[in-house]
């Protein structure tokens, strides 16, 4: 029989206790497909006694989970602590500096180190894999890495992080507003303790640089992506979006063009006949443009126990069938160093979002604003005023420059008509 490959687990939990269960149960089936059985003979938790569901006593335990890159019984690491630097990172550079190969589910560290780490694989022709750091269960990392491999990749975006989606559609399902929604999935166990990495964007933006550097052949650039969560989203924006025939979902979207890259992760209104707008609850999805195939669409889960385990096993069955390859679709070295677009540039219509108070005068101030700055109205809603005396305006714009709108919202900065900040949401208009 072929030799085993050998497995390091670092993490032992949502994700590690997936991997430790998927191979106990679809062994034989794994064996077939790798040519070889997988097998873990190392694991590494903070807490030895906690009881995971499984038998721990067949593997070797270490308490330093940094030690197991230096085990001669290992051939691959799996990272499934977590965190950009630590000890995840530790491992990491550990496990590919002593020519093993290494595979991680872990976003913000790839997202941050991810160059670093690929050319550390590169230089000891081992494999570097992290299809379960994108998208869960769903295989967009192999999708533009291999699946696209011959397209020129236009641009590429989706809804990349599922606890937002779960309050979005929550927010437009039960007209409920984003505090309560946000309590309520943090009761459910959807929303960690502290939940600004999610609903702040930057869970979604690690993972974009991911995409964008693979669809792009750049190199991972996360200091450029810009950035806006979803915490002033309010439940009158979804009432107005679904008014407007649109529902609102945080999307991440890089694009290259010839004015260099961009990225963003934003609120954005989708129209209600665009599949986005049908990902609804903690379901994630990815679109890619390629020149020659097309638009692909990926749906899936992006995230629990059996999705990504699923990915990070896949990962471990290339291991065993010897599939390395770039991590980033292209060796380091060919990899572009690109210019950041000025958003400014861009053109698209965007929804905007006024609370105003109730006199005389202020839709006039705000439709002045808009001439003056050259933004075209293509429609607007004012909802009579509220029990607090605010009136609320939505105004969609014609396609025009960022820019434009941009001036208009400067216009009114300090205007005494505006209860509040505006809301400014992009539309997707692919
Ligand atoms: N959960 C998901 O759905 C999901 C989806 C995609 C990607 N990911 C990524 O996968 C990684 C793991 O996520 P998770 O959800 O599985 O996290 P988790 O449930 O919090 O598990 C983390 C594991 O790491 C262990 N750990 C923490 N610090 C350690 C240290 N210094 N040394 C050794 N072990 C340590 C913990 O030990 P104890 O169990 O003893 O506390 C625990 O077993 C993260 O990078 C995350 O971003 C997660």
């Amino acid at each position: 029989m072929s030799q085993p490959l050998r497995v390091a687990l670092a993490g032992l939990g949502t994700v590690g206790g997936g991997v430790v269960k998927l191979l106990d149960e679809n062994r034989a089936l794994i064996e077939r497909r790798a040519g070889r059985p997988i097998e873990i003979v190392a694991v590494s938790a903070r807490d030895r006694t906690r009881d995971r569901g499984f038998d721990l006593g067949r593997f070797a335990w270490v308490d330093d989970a940094t030690t197991l890159a230096a085990r001669d019984d290992v051939d691959v690491v799996v990272e499934l602590v977590g965190g950009s630097d630590g000890p995840a990172l530790t491992l990491a550079r550990d496990t590919l500096a002593a020519g093993k190969a290494l595979v991680t589910a872990n976003k913000a560290m790839i997202a941050h180190h991810g160059l670093e780490l690929a050319g550390a694989a590169e230089k000891q022709s081992v494999a570097l894999k992290y299809e379960a750091a994108v998208a869960g269960g769903i295989p967009v990392i192999k999708g533009l890495r291999e699946g696209m491999a011959a397209n020129e990749i236009g641009h590429v975006f989706g809804i990349l992080n599922g606890t937002c989606n779960y309050i979005l559609s929550e927010m437009e399902e039960k007209g409920s507003d984003f505090a309560d929604v946000l309590a309520e999935a943090q009761r459910l166990g959807y929303a960690e303790s502290d939940p600004s990495f999610d609903i702040d964007g930057v869970d979604a933006a690690h993972k974009l640089t991911i995409l964008s550097s693979l669809a792009f052949g750049t190199a991972v650039d996360f200091a450029s992506v810009a950035v806006t969560g979803i915490r002033h989203v309010i439940a009158a924006d979804m009432a107005e979006a679904a008014a407007l025939g649109f529902r609102v979902r945080l999307i991440g979207h890089g694009e290259a063009g010839t004015g260099g890259l961009f990225q963003r992760v934003h609120p954005c209104l989708v129209p209600t006949n665009h599949p986005l707008a049908h990902v609804s609850g903690s379901l994630n999805a990815v679109v890619a443009h390629g020149n020659f195939v097309g638009r692909i669409f990926f749906q899936g889960r992006g995230a629990g126990e059996g999705p990504t385990a699923s990915a990070v096993v896949a990962d471990l069955i290339d291991i065993a069938r010897g599939e390395t390859g770039p991590a980033f679709a292209m060796p380091v070295s060919a990899l572009s160093q690109a210019a950041v677009a000025a958003s400014g540039d861009r053109r698209g219509r965007v929804y905007l979002r006024f609370t105003v108070a109730d006199r005389p005068g202020v839709l006039a101030e705000i439709t002045a604003a808009m001439r003056d700055s050259g933004v075209s109205i293509e429609s607007l809603i004012q909802r009579g005023v509220a029990s607090d005396g605010q009136v609320l305006i939505a105004i969609v714009t014609h396609v025009g420059p960022e820019r434009a709108v941009q001036g208009a919202l400067d216009r009114l900065e300090g205007s005494q008509s505006l209860t509040g900040k505006p809301m400014l949401m992009h539309i997707l208009d692919e």
